[in-house]
């Protein structure tokens, strides 16, 4: 419905239900205002905010595609502000900015680009995974998390970054993207506080960002005096110019880095760390996951030609990022009076929509919701249950949809195939733990296990070795 129609006042679910709900687990309050609101867009009582919370996949694709324009990401949003305070203005942004941002970055992520580096994906992936032969051999236990934000670096800085960024620099970033996304929580908390106001987390947080910008600042200086021929981030930062043919300002390069840096390593290790207390949990889909791996992939190395015959491993994949979608909450500001749903929705309210709400609505996908069911994408399967298309969106919508959507498709099967073709883990806390309020979608709690090899002969697991 265009802006300027009626429309009715949102159902509120008052704040005496809402607000000791949200404090107490928010992930789970947030459904749970879905499921109440039966798919209707509903305001969610915070005290002094109150957000629209969207559910419906229609909905969804009215806000993020269809009228775009009228619910921009908003400066004021207090996700928005958060990230914006360490981002700055580029491609997370909006406008002209973002658009010229877009632009210049794109084309490094179109699909016959991301294909043939596949391979060299796969040999950086393996280097970084033969160090767990040491950890085997040692019988340690490892937090997986940390293991796979070493593999994700390894596999992004080389192909992306040309090396400009070494590893050990990529993870002193990536450890205080870690405390930047996590010192912001109480700001998501507490949204209508002004930034002035100080809370718990602003010093950790202006301290992370500083540290980004020591690290990051000296390499972008470098690329400017000496941008090269490359097709990497930084070298095609450098050359870019704005319409009139002049660079691109030092502030919005530098945003841009920080911003590609970050998403292109912070979203896809995290996504992946949700796998493996998924799969002790489900030991048959680990069973159908590991036979899959062992036939196709047979020892290793994983090559691009594996690809198209692990489809289960794919499945899996869709499946964790349906329950566990790294970029779970997109907030919106609506820039214009409109009408969503038949509700009413003043500019200037916030509107909240959360693929993690979506995907776990039994409205949108049977009583079965909240279970882990990876053959719900079994080909053949995807658009069979007669869904809406953004019942599933964990990669967003419309002009700002993910632009590493293809890259993180095939790096996330590689590494998991590499893994699992290898080793076999134990986990030291088998249960999935609930996620924490941040940005993205995170564990409240590091996920540690042990990792055994697989044998190459037999294909089951060695014996555990050496003590914890
Ligand atoms: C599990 C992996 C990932 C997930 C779940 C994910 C999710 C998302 C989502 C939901 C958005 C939309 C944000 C919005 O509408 O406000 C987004 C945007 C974006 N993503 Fe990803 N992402 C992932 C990995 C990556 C990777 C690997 C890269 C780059 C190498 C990347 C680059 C971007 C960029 C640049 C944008 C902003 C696009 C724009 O505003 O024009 N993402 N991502």
């Amino acid at each position: 419905m265009s802006s300027g129609a009626t429309g009715a006042r949102a159902r509120t679910m008052p704040a005496r239900r809402a607000l000791p709900a949200v404090v107490r687990d928010t992930h789970r309050a947030l459904v749970e205002a879905g499921n109440w609101s039966g798919g209707e867009v509903v305001r969610i009582g915070l005290g002094v905010s109150r957000p629209y919370l969207v559910t419906d996949p229609a909905h969804v694709q009215e806000v993020l595609q269809d009228r775009a324009a009228t619910y921009p990401r908003g400066d004021d949003t207090a996700l928005w502000r958060s990230v914006r305070k360490l981002v700055g203005d580029g491609i997370l942004a909006e406008g002209e900015v973002w658009a010229a941002s877009r632009r210049t970055l794109a084309p490094l992520f179109r699909p016959t680009r991301v294909e043939a580096m596949v391979d060299a994906m796969a040999d950086s992936i393996g280097t970084a995974v033969d160090a767990l032969d040491a950890v085997a051999d040692a019988g340690t236990t490892v937090d997986i998390g940390h293991e796979l934000s070493r593999i994700v670096c390894a596999s992004i800085m080389r192909l992306f970054f040309a090396d400009r960024i070494p590893v050990d620099d990529a993870l002193r970033i990536m450890a205080a993207q870690e405390t930047v996304v996590t010192a912001m929580a109480p700001r998501l908390l507490v949204p209508f506080l002004p930034w002035w106001f100080p809370v718990p987390g602003d010093r950790r947080f202006h301290a992370a960002v500083q540290a980004i910008d020591d690290i990051l600042l000296p390499v972008l200086r470098a690329a400017l005096r000496d941008p090269g021929a490359g097709d990497d981030v930084l070298s095609t930062l450098a050359r870019a110019r704005t319409a009139d043919g002049r660079p691109l300002g030092e502030k919005q390069l530098r945003d841009d880095l920080v911003a590609m840096v970050g998403v292109s390593t912070e979203t896809s290790y995290v996504a992946l760390t949700w796998l493996w207390p998924v799969l002790a949990g489900q030991p048959e889909v680990a069973d159908r996951l590991y036979d899959e791996i062992d036939r196709v992939v047979a020892g290793g190395p994983v090559r691009a030609e594996h690809l198209p015959d692990l489809v289960y491993t794919r499945s899996v994949l869709d499946e964790l990022l349906r329950l566990y979608p790294a970029g779970w909450i997109l907030p919106r500001r609506a820039a214009a009076d409109d009408v969503l749903g038949g509700v009413r929705i003043p500019k200037g309210a916030t509107v909240i929509l959360s693929p993690y709400v979506t995907h776990r609505m039994p409205r949108w996908w049977g009583e079965t919701a909240e279970s882990f069911d990876p053959d719900r994408f079994a080909p053949g399967r995807a658009g069979a249950d007669g869904r809406h298309r953004y019942a599933y969106y964990p990669f967003g919508a419309g002009m700002h949809r993910c632009l590493g959507e293809h890259l993180f498709t095939l790096e996330a099967v590689l590494i998991v195939a590499t893994l699992l073709s290898r080793f076999r883990f134990t986990l030291a806390d088998p249960r999935v733990p609930d996620p924490r309020v941040a940005t993205s979608l995170r564990p409240a709690r590091a996920v540690r296990l042990t990792v055994r090899r697989v044998s190459p002969s037999t294909r089951r697991p060695e014996p555990a070795r050496g003590v914890r």
